[in-house]
């Protein structure tokens, strides 16, 4: 469609809608054309003067009505450029959707005295789209701070001191609240155990519950963490393809006495499907049918969108799954602090195998800090502002990666979350993977080729991570990607 054409439509809406408030008028009409939009994710909205100019309406109305659409999430505009319109990919189809304010970021909360922090803070060869990387120059330091000063003067030196149970009670409680109330599960604190991280409670699970040569279900693609680890403990791999609901569990009809299925549900890593509730019972089925463990890997549920998404823990009535989660993506990545849920039963053995290897909990005086941290409601706060961060960051993403991206790959269904995979269209040489991931190492930049998460069926490409990159590092990111993928198209070719 052409701006002209635009024109046209909305003159021929203006006249069909019943609205004596001209701002409304317009602002429903632009709304009405929208949806014929939504294939051309490139189309530049006319300027303000130019519809005014062909409208006969006030510019200063018509900058009302841009600067509401932009307010609801359906317009992104930016300086210099112009005014685009945000798409939002569902699973099933390309729709537009009001999600969210594309206002500036956040501020960034930096603790007192640390103006120069900033700066060092954003580190382009660093965080070149690092996959999975959180924001942290949004923390709220002083709030942490605050905190910490408040905990050690009431809990003084016992903080410090080594603790080889389960796991601080306080913080044990807050997990059990946290994933009750949003993953829609019915666990008891005495069924929490802290660990180190996810690979750490992956460890444990092949130190407790299996023994070499044992059968694993994993997912194709999968998450490597879990892969490498397993297949390092002599495990028997064995990874089964998705469809658009996740894991094809009837392909797992012939794999004999499996013992534990690993999966990501909530958000699949790499892929971003969210796995159904249908999908989620016929594992739970299947486990049980096999006398198998489920292992899910619920790394940043927390993070993706609001609405009910119970986890296979909340489903489970046979108490076959052993549920992990980490506070790496939520919070501040440093702090190694994840937890596993287990069935009663099994935490005595788990806690031990975790203190043959590690000698006690994680840290207690981190662990304190976070739990206190969280009963003031502090964590929950930031938690909310990041989903909304991110859900932001996801629109700068995908209209960037239109601008500069959508020649070379191709995105599939997904849900947004912290990173997405882009799949080279079919006419690009896989070969441009490896060239690019060795010519962006030359230049510092590590960027996560998509064809190592795949046993089979290997797609070529990359997971680009944006969580950790505002609206502007984004843009930048995206173009010296293009240059990077143009350059090393022309050596091949
Ligand atoms: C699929 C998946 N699970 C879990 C994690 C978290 O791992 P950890 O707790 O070891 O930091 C990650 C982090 O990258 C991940 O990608």
């Amino acid at each position: 469609m052409t701006q002209n054409e635009f024109i046209q439509l909305l003159t021929i809406q203006l006249a069909q809608i019943q609205e004596k408030k001209l701002r409304t008028k317009i602002y429903l009409a632009i709304k009405a054309i929208l949806p014929h939009l939504k294939l051309q994710q490139d189309f530049k909205c006319p300027s303000t003067r130019f519809l005014s100019e062909n409208l006969g309406v006030s510019r200063d109305t018509l900058e009302k009505v841009y600067a509401q659409l932009e307010q609801e999430g359906f317009f992104l505009r930016i300086k210099g450029k112009g005014t685009f319109i945000c798409i939002q990919q569902d699973s099933t189809k390309l729709i537009l959707t009001p999600t969210h304010s594309l206002e500036a970021d956040i501020d960034y909360q930096l603790p007192e005295n640390t103006e120069n922090l900033e700066s060092l803070f954003f580190d382009q060869n660093l965080n070149f789209f690092a996959d999975g990387m959180p924001e942290i120059r949004n923390f709220p330091f002083r709030k942490w701070y605050e905190n910490e000063k408040n905990v050690l003067s009431q809990q003084g030196l016992k903080i410090f001191l080594k603790d080889n149970e389960a796991g601080d009670t306080l913080l044990r409680e807050q997990i059990t609240q946290l994933i009750n109330l949003h993953r829609n599960t019915t666990i008891s604190p005495d069924q929490v155990l802290i660990v180190n991280s996810t690979q750490q409670a992956l460890y444990l699970c092949g130190r407790v519950l299996f023994s070499p040569k044992d059968k694993i279900i994993l997912e194709n693609p999968y998450y490597s963490g879990a892969y490498i680890l397993f297949k390092s403990m002599g495990l028997d791999l064995h990874c089964v393809n998705l469809d658009a609901e996740g894991l094809k569990i009837q392909e797992c009809e012939n794999i004999v006495n499996p013992k534990a299925v690993f999966v990501t549900p909530a958000n699949q890593y790499p892929s971003g499907i969210q796995m159904g509730e249908q999908r989620k019972k016929e594992i739970i089925e299947y486990a049980e049918k096999n006398n198998s463990y489920i292992i899910e890997d619920d790394y940043d549920a927390l993070l993706l969108n609001k609405s009910k998404n119970t986890a296979i823990l909340g489903l489970d009535p046979y108490q076959r799954t052993i549920y992990l989660g980490s506070f790496s993506k939520y919070i501040l990545p440093s702090l190694r602090l994840s937890y596993l849920v287990v069935p009663k039963a099994l935490v005595e053995p788990f806690k031990r195998y975790r203190n043959y290897i590690d000698g006690s909990a994680p840290s207690k005086y981190f662990q304190v800090l976070l739990a206190n941290f969280m009963q003031k409601g502090h964590y929950f706060e930031y938690l909310r502002q990041m989903q909304h961060l991110y859900l932001q960051r996801y629109q700068y993403f995908i209209h960037y990666y239109h601008l500069y991206l959508a020649d070379f790959c191709l995105i599939k269904d997904h849900h947004p979350s912290m990173q997405i995979a882009c799949y080279f269209k079919k006419e690009i040489p896989i070969s441009l993977e490896r060239a690019l991931v060795k010519s962006a190492e030359i230049k510092g930049i590590a960027l996560t080729a998509l064809s190592q998460f795949y046993e089979f069926d290997i797609e070529y490409g990359f997971v680009l991570g944006f969580s950790s990159l505002n609206h502007t590092e984004i843009g930048l990111c995206m173009a010296q990607l293009r240059e990077l993928i143009q350059n090393e198209l022309a050596r091949l070719t």
